[in-house]
């Protein structure tokens, strides 16, 4: 049985934490916000508990998981070569949307890696996550709290719709803030290189850094081996069929092909609103970038509920503002090969 338990997310309650940790240090799984999406927790470092998570999520085995902690002296105990890149980036963005992908530590589980040399950790900017990491006293292992290829979760509601009976407790702290996931980030390749974009851009980290890297994240996966699973081309997807219009014109035109008498859709876009009707069900997104990655995974889901034909999406534009939302809505509206 799911139980979800209100958590205040200025303070969180002790007693809630206290319990929720105890559930994760006996083997179990506890849902939790972070500032990006939801996630599904376990002990990262006891292989028995991290499967539950691979069995919950119906995830497959050859994706790894995020290692979350409390701070920095955690994150260089799970890697052998915290590199002075390492040290700068944590130094910035923790706590924070970045995932950093480092050289793992034996005592990191084969079944967290994915069998693979390597760890993704970060430390999240969330007090609830924080104050579980510290409670339990021990890194966690989450991926986002969703059923494998699904959108993710940024409500309690969303984590229970998804995976209600297959996680112990829920923490609900409300609506996450950033709404889509994590920056990933590879340091253990030269170039370093991004390997899922996300809050966090790309142009921050060549900064922070000053050396060029590597954008692994589009279209180069063809034919090399898929170096994170994110990069798989359809995830983050709802059940409804999804199409991207490139343009106001194109969307015009996608309403006009596909609404017929019995074919309801819904149609998200920018300003200015377009007009309801009997087949249309418009939803305007917010035109700022943060903005729009916060509420379009909940706009989403709530879509998916409605048992429209299809969802129609006007695309923001292809800049390094929007890359993270652009990334996830390309995903999103690619059909399974
Ligand atoms: O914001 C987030 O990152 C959320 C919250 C809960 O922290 N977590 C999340 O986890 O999105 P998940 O499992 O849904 O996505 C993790 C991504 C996957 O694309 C995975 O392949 C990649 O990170 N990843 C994890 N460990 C990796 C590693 N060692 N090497 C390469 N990619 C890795
Ligand atoms: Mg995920």
């Amino acid at each position: 049985m799911t139980r979800t338990v209100k958590v205040d997310p200025e303070n969180p309650e002790e007693s809630a934490i206290a319990e929720a940790a105890e559930i994760l240090r006996r083997g179990g799984l506890v849902a939790f916000p972070t500032e990006t999406v939801y996630g599904l927790g376990a002990l990262a470092l006891d292989e028995v508990c991290v499967r539950r998570i691979f069995e919950a999520k119906g995830r497959p085995a050859i994706n790894p998981i995020i290692v979350h902690v409390s701070d920095r002296e955690s994150a260089k105990r799970l890697t052998t070569d915290w590199t002075s890149g390492a040290e700068r980036l944590a130094n910035t963005f923790w706590p924070g949307p970045l995932t950093l992908v480092l050289r793992r530590h034996a005592s990191v589980p084969d079944i967290v890696a994915a069998g693979g040399p390597t760890v993704g950790v970060r430390c999240p900017a969330n007090r609830i996550a924080l104050a579980l990491l510290n409670a339990t006293g021990q890194p966690l292992a989450a991926p986002s709290a969703n059923p494998s290829n699904y959108l993710s979760p940024t409500t309690a509601a969303h984590v229970l719709k998804g995976l209600d009976g297959k996680v112990d407790l829920i923490l609900d702290g409300g609506p996450t803030r950033a709404g889509i996931e994590s920056t990933v980030f590879d340091l253990t390749v030269t170039p370093p290189t991004v390997l899922r974009t996300g809050p966090i851009a790309f142009t921050q980290i060549e900064k922070e850094l000053d050396v060029r890297c590597a954008d692994q994240t589009r279209g180069s996966r063809v034919n090399s081996v898929m170096r994170s699973p994110g990069q798989l081309t359809r995830h983050y997807s709802p059940k409804t069929p999804l199409l991207l219009a490139a343009n106001r014109d194109e969307l015009q035109r996608m309403i006009a092909e596909r609404t017929t008498e019995n074919a309801r859709i819904a149609v998200l876009s920018f300003p200015p609103a377009l007009k309801a009707s009997a087949t249309i069900r418009p939803i305007t997104m917010p035109s700022h970038p943060q903005e729009f990655a916060a509420s379009i995974y909940s706009e989403l889901h709530a879509v998916d509920e409605l048992g429209v034909h299809c969802i129609l999406v006007e695309a923001p534009p292809d800049t390094v503002e929007w890359q993270a939302v652009l990334d996830r809505l390309r995903r999103a509206a690619s059909r399974p090969s």
